[in-house]
C-alpha cells in the first residue's frame, strides 16, 4: 500500500523573511530526486500563528487514498480533522532531507517490507 503525504510549508511575511520559500523549494527538489511525486505533494500554507518560531512546515498523512486527491490539491488548514499531522518549527532548507525520510520515506519502507 501507498503511503502519501502533505507537506505544507507556511508563506506570510514573516515566515517568508526566515527563508520559508526556500524551504519549500528544497522540498520541492527532494521530491522530485527521489520521484515521489506520486505520493508526496508539497502545499502552500498560510499563516499558522507561530510566526516567532518558524518557518512552520506541516506533514500531513498518511493520507488515504479516498482522501489523496482532496488533501492533494486544497489548501490544509491547521485545524482539519483527518489524518496525522506534526508541525515541525524553525525548519530550515538543511532540515528537509531528514523530515523526508523520517516520515514519507521511512514508512514507505515499512510499507514495502
Ligand atoms: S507565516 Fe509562518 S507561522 Fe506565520
Amino acid at each position: 500500500m501507498i503511503q502519501r503525504y502533505k507537506i505544507c510549508v507556511c508563506k506570510t511575511k514573516s515566515c517568508s523573511e526566515r527563508f520559508s520559500k526556500d524551504v519549500k523549494e528544497k522540498f520541492i527538489e527532494l521530491v522530485r530526486k527521489q520521484r515521489l511525486g506520486d505520493r508526496v505533494c508539497i502545499g502552500d500554507g498560510g499563516c499558522y500563528g507561530h510566526c516567532t518560531i518558524g518557518p512552520n512546515v506541516f506533514i500531513i498523512g498518511p493520507i488515504p487514498d479516498d482522501q489523496w486527491e482532496d488533501y492533494r490539491t486544497r489548501d490544509f488548514l491547521p485545524g482539519d480533522d483527518g489524518p496525522p499531522k506534526r508541525i515541525y518549527n524553525g525548519v530550515s532548507p538543511n532540515d528537509c532531507l531528514e523530515l523526508l525520510e523520517k516520515h514519507c520515506l521511512k514508512d514507505q519502507k515499512e510499507a514495502a517490507s
